[in-house]
This record gives structure tokens, sequence and C-alpha cells, in this order.
């Protein structure tokens, strides 16, 4: 169990920190609310006072002897400031102490993470995007707000992300710091495949794979977080876009890879998590097999799908990175670590995302859940963890590639 402290700052998006409070403490967290006065005209103290079982304050006269402007901040496992709005975003850049949270703030020597929403025009002003540049400079998170409606009419970047995204991201942090969501990756499109293929037998059946998408989901989510335009291409997978992501829906391998070549023109990472079917049936019938009819199939002829990954290997543009992913096993001909080097050979990428799907074995160490390897021979361990934090793991190894890549572009 952790201790968080919730900063709430006054925003209409307030109301979505009561839902955010209750992931924290569903996860088993102890939960320290610090709004603002102006929070307490969105969601009263009472709300707060009842999902995290604290006692709420917003001034440091209050509790006097429990000096709580020092003593929650150097309590503090994590801060999460959700809503940030620009004031606060301001007020946290000079290091002023006006209230609690801000008190708060100057106190903690944790991992500070802040979740701004705020209009548009707001937060693009120069004075905000210079008030967090300055609170990355010095260490903290700050995420990128979604894009979407905003209160009103308006809609553009300025959303606050949904609670399950900042749980998830803020869950990484506290595991592995806030550098697990540098912000490395502004100005880099990357363009992602997840989910699994499903290939048409007929109008209702399709031959398809188990595949969750939940991986990918993470990469795109952490690879916005660390500031990256991102595009999912996701092969059925019916959950909603991570914050910041332009989802492509796509059913088949034909459809998956058209979606890719076009997405992938402009991408300086290409990621290909998706589970993509190798065969399809080779024919689709136009209506559905019956069974007793003439049609009846006794047997389904298979034809090989294109590899995508290997398409997108060919067509690299100088300086982009494929990072293709594999699912291996050890056998007689060699353990995981040599089929998953003679596959990163045989597809040609730049990175492969090697998980061990044999039962129990990591890698020979438990607390490994992937590896990344290199074309240049690099060897990337990725401790064992959720699969955000696996993400986060993964993005610090193309992150660091990247970074050499542009060197020698
Ligand atoms: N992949 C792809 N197109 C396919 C099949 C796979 O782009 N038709 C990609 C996957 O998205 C993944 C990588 O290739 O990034 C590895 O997939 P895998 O199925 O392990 O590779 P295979 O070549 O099918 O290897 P194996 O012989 O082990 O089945």
């Amino acid at each position: 169990m952790s201790s968080i402290v919730l900063g709430v700052s006054g925003g209409v998006a307030a109301y979505k920190a009561a839902l955010l409070l209750r992931a924290f403490t569903e996860a088993g967290h102890d939960v320290r609310v610090v709004p603002t006065p102006g929070a307490l005209h969105f969601v009263g103290a009472a709300t707060f006072e009842a999902l995290s079982g604290n006692p709420v304050t917003t001034d440091v006269w209050s509790d006097v002897p429990e000096v709580a402007h020092v003593r929650i901040g150097q309590n503090a496992d994590l801060v999460v400031v959700a809503p940030a709005t620009a004031d606060l975003l301001a007020r946290a850049a000079i290091g002023r102490a006006d209230d609690l949270l801000t008190a708060t703030l100057l106190t903690a020597s944790c991992p500070v993470v802040f979740v701004p929403a705020m209009h548009t025009e707001m937060w693009l002003h120069p004075a905000t995007q210079e008030n967090v540049a300055t609170l990355r400079r010095r260490g903290a998170v700050v995420l990128p707000p979604a894009v979407g409606r905003l209160t009103g009419p308006d809609s553009g970047p300025g959303r606050l992300p949904e609670p399950a995204d900042i749980a998830a991201l803020a869950g990484v942090v506290l595991e592995h710091g806030a550098g697990a969501l540098a912000h490395d990756l502004s100005g880099r499109r990357v363009v992602i495949s997840a989910g699994g293929t499903r290939e048409p037998l007929d109008p209702v059946r399709y031959l398809g794979n188990r595949s969750s998408g939940k991986q990918g989901w993470a990469l795109a989510r952490v690879a916005a977080a660390r500031g990256a335009e991102v595009v999912l291409v996701a092969a059925n997978v019916e959950v909603p876009a991570p914050f910041g992501v332009r989802v492509v829906p796509v059913g088949t391998a034909e459809e998956l890879r058209t979606a890719m070549h076009a997405e992938a023109k402009e991408a300086d990472v290409v990621v290909m998590s998706a589970a993509v079917a190798d065969f399809r049936p080779a024919t689709e019938a136009a209506t559905k097999l019956k069974k007793g009819s003439a049609a009846e199939p006794t047997a389904v002829p298979l034809a090989r799908n294109p590899d995508v990954l290997v398409e997108l290997v060919a067509e690299r543009a100088p300086g982009r990175l494929v990072v293709g992913f594999a699912a291996e096993t050890g056998d007689d001909e060699g353990d995981v670590l040599t089929h998953a080097r003679a596959k990163l050979a045989r597809k040609g990428c730049d990175l492969l995302v090697v998980n061990d799907v044999s039962a129990g074995q990591v890698f020979g160490r438990p607390d490994n859940a992937v590896v990344v390897l290199g074309a240049d021979g690099s060897v990337t361990d990725v401790p064992h963890g959720g699969k955000d934090a696996v993400a986060a793991g993964i993005w610090a190894a193309i992150s660091t590639r990247l970074g050499a890549s542009r060197g020698t572009d």
C-alpha cells in the first residue's frame, strides 16, 4: 500500500477526481485528497472525505499542530494533481505556497504527476507552455491533455484524460519513478498495431486468436504520455481509445496491412504488437455455410497472409524504427533467446520485444516479463510488472535507440 496525495484544483473536471480517488483506493492505496479552495466549488469536501476515509483541508491554518503543510508532502510516495488548472500550474512553477496543495508540492520529494485540464486557449498560451516546460525540467511528469469535448460547445486539447488512464499511468510512476514517463517522444509520430485479426470463412464465422490488445493499448497510452503523436491500428479491440490516441479500427490481416502502410508513411516508430493471422481461409463464402447443404465444407483450405512486419521493414524510411513482437518457447532446437535472435534477423526489424510463453519460464530470471533485443546486439530486460509498466520499459528501450539513430541521421 502506498501513500498518495491527490491534489485537485478548481476546474469543472474536478468531478472526475472522485473517480480517480476511487481507482486509487480500490488498488489498495491510502489517499489524502488536498483540494484547492476553488476545487470545492465543484466537488464538496464530504465526497472526498467519504471516498478516501481521510480528512480534507485546503488551507494551512487547519490542523496546525499536525503541521499539515509539511507532513502531507513529506509522507507521500506519489502526488497526483488532477485536474491541474492553468493557475495551479503557474503557482507550482513559481513555487508559491499560498494554499495547502501548493505548500504540499514544495515539501514533497516523491514523484509528482500533473494532469492538466483547461480550455484549449489557456493550454496553448505561451505562459502555460512555459510553466509546463519548467515543471518537466524539474522532474515532474506533466501529462498532455486529451483532445475532445470541453465544457460548453468547444472542442480541442484540454480535456482531462479518463480516470482509468490516469490511474494506470500513476501506477507506473509509483512503481518506476517519474523517469518512466519522461517527455522524450515529443514531436515523434508513432504507429502501433494491436489486437488480433479475424479472417472470415463466411459472413458469420472467422478464424481468430486470443489477443486482447491490452499490451498494445498500454504501449499507446504510455507513448502519448511521453509526448508522442500516436495512431493505434486496432484489430477487433472493443475498448475506448486511450487519451490523445487516434484509433484506426481494422478486422482482417489485409485491412491491417493497408492501414499500417498508409499510417506508417510519416512515422518515426512503427510497433507491430498485433497478433496477425499467418493464414486465412483460401476462400470466403458469400453466404453462410449451412450444415447438410451441398456447400458444407469438410476441410478449410488456407492461404498464407503477407508478413506485414517484413513489408514495413522493406519500405522503412531512413531514421524510422520498426519494432516487432515475438512470443517464443524454448525447444530441442534452442532456447527462447536463440529463437528470438533468429526471428529478429529473419524479420529485419530494429528491435524485437520477446515474450517467453513457455510455462513458468521467464528467461531464467523470475522477475523478467519481456526482453527487448536490438539489431545492434543490445539486450534490454524489462522487469516484470503490469502492462503499462512493461510498456514504459519497452518505450525506454525504443527511446534510447531513437536517440542513437537521431544522432547518426
Ligand atoms: N507479423 C506480421 N504479419 C504476419 C505475422 C506476424 O506482421 N502475417 C508480425 C507480428 O505482429 C509480430 C511479428 O510479426 O510483430 C512476429 O510474429 P510471429 O507470429 O511470432 O512471427 P512468425 O513469422 O509467424 O514466426 P513463427 O514461425 O514463430 O510463427
